[in-house]
């Protein structure tokens, strides 16, 4: 950064004429994008300037060579990190976030036990969506935060790794995030789109796989939002010299049977033994061919390698690997409290978004930044849409540390599931994998 607050030497341009110019529809220049982004960082452009810049973005839009900019920007704000030295391909993994996504566990030792390395930069949650971070911290003893060299050194050793992104990272990106977060502009394409990619091109992975939710459970809800969302970020990524694909896949249905922390860990070791639920495996296996295809290995046997160990080596390797305990007891909450069905019948309907409000409420999402999650607190489903249930049977169970917490999460789901007639039609909302742009 050239300038700070104290020395105002003379701008070349004006926060206020910017916003304007934004306000009235106009396409921002190259060194107007420059310029605004880095004065963000630095303190000189205030956060109410931004607060407002941010608005006339997400009501007016902006053009593909603007989002372009403010991606480049975000990643010239920060430092550029740089693996060419380790002597493997590396590849990658985003997804927009969803309900019961515990994918990145799972995938980042099934990528890596072919020989790619996978440098996965993850943050915490914040609502009902949950953070990878939040989910790996219930292991007993594992650490997110490593060094610059820790990260490299496991790469190079294990092939993966799963670490906090650093404070280097974009850092005009991460100011500008927090700042929507706080001002209703979170939901807005050119935004998410520079806000994800500065921080995957900074990151400097060769590859990158992205994977894109739509549904009641993701932030662009519609399938064609998700759709623009992935192209826009597709051309992104190619224009950065990154090979970048993306899946859109459905999130009206949480994904496999566990939402929480602790849970979703055990959902993720019973991947890697060659089990776990059907929805959870295909995602996982199709990602993981997709990361492989982009990394020059087309025809690595992905679903061979959960089946015989080789993913969980390396999960176990891994997990040591920043202080872990991977055989260590993961935590249990104190209350319990099950939902049965109340007909026989079959479940037809069971809504994403409730179900994160549910568990974010019974203490596994943190409401402001500085909350810690529960671990142990979350939802364990049962059944699953087209299964067949008897008056009686558990649906699901809620766990809590304090059972005070049960009526606000029942509340939540009240309205979230249905149980029809037998030969009833199921609603999911369409396959899990609806589509690929990118990368052909
Ligand atoms: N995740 C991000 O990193 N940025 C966004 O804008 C939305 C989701």
């Amino acid at each position: 950064m050239s300038s700070t607050p104290a020395q105002s030497a003379v701008e070349a341009f004006d926060a206020v004429d910017l916003i304007k110019a934004k306000r009235d529809g106009r396409s921002l220049s190259t060194p107007e994008i420059d310029w605004l982004i880095s004065r963000y960082a630095n303190g000189y452009v205030g956060d109410e300037q931004m607060a407002a810049m941010a608005m006339a973005i997400f009501l007016n839009g902006m053009e593909r060579t603007e989002i372009r900019d403010m991606t480049l920007a975000m990643i010239a704000s920060g430092e550029r990190m740089n693996f060419d030295g380790l002597g493997k391909v590396t590849v990658d993994k985003h997804s927009t976030g969803g309900v019961g996504d515990k994918i990145t566990l799972p995938l980042m030792p099934l990528v890596a036990s072919f020989g790619v390395a996978v440098p996965q930069l993850s943050g915490r949650g914040l609502g009902h969506t949950g953070g990878t971070l939040d989910k790996l911290e219930a292991i007993p003893g594992w650490r997110a935060e490593l060094s610059n060299e820790e990260m490299f050194t496991l790469l190079q050793e294990i092939g993966g790794v799963i670490c906090a992104a650093g404070a280097g990272l974009a850092p005009a990106d991460k100011k500008l995030y927090a700042l929507r977060d706080i001002t209703g502009t979170v939901e807005c394409i050119p935004l998410i789109a520079s806000s994800i990619m500065s921080k995957k091109i900074a990151e400097g992975t060769d590859s990158l796989v992205l994977d894109v939710k739509f549904g009641s459970g993701s932030f662009m809800g519609d399938i064609e939002r998700s759709r623009a969302l992935a192209e826009t970020m597709v051309a992104l990524g190619e224009d950065a010299g990154v090979r970048t694909s993306a899946l859109l896949t459905n999130m009206n249905v949480p994904l496999g049977l566990a939402i929480g922390n602790a849970n979703e860990v055990r959902e993720s070791v019973e991947v890697l033994a060659g089990g776990g639920p059907a929805d959870v495996v295909e995602l996982t296996v199709e990602l993981a061919r997709e990361m492989l295809r982009l990394a020059g290995k087309p025809d690595a046997d992905v679903e061979g390698a959960l089946k015989n160990g080789a993913a969980m080596d390396v999960w176990r390797r891994w997990v040591s690997a920043q202080d872990g305990d991977p055989d260590g007891a993961l935590p249990v909450a104190r209350e319990m409290h099950e939902v049965r069905a109340d007909r026989d019948g079959v479940l037809v309907r069971q809504e994403a978004l409730p179900f994160g409000i549910a568990a974010w409420r019974l203490g596994a999402g943190r409401a402001r930044k500085q909350d810690p999650v529960i671990h142990a607190a979350g939802i364990d489903l049962v059944a699953k849409p087209g299964d067949t249930v008897k008056k009686g049977d558990v649906l699901f169970t809620l766990s809590a540390e304090d059972a005070a917490r049960f009526p606000r999460a029942l509340d939540a789901l009240e309205g979230a599931y249905e149980i029809g007639d037998a030969g009833s039609e199921i609603l999911t909302g369409g396959p899990l994998i609806a589509g690929r742009v990118g990368a052909e």
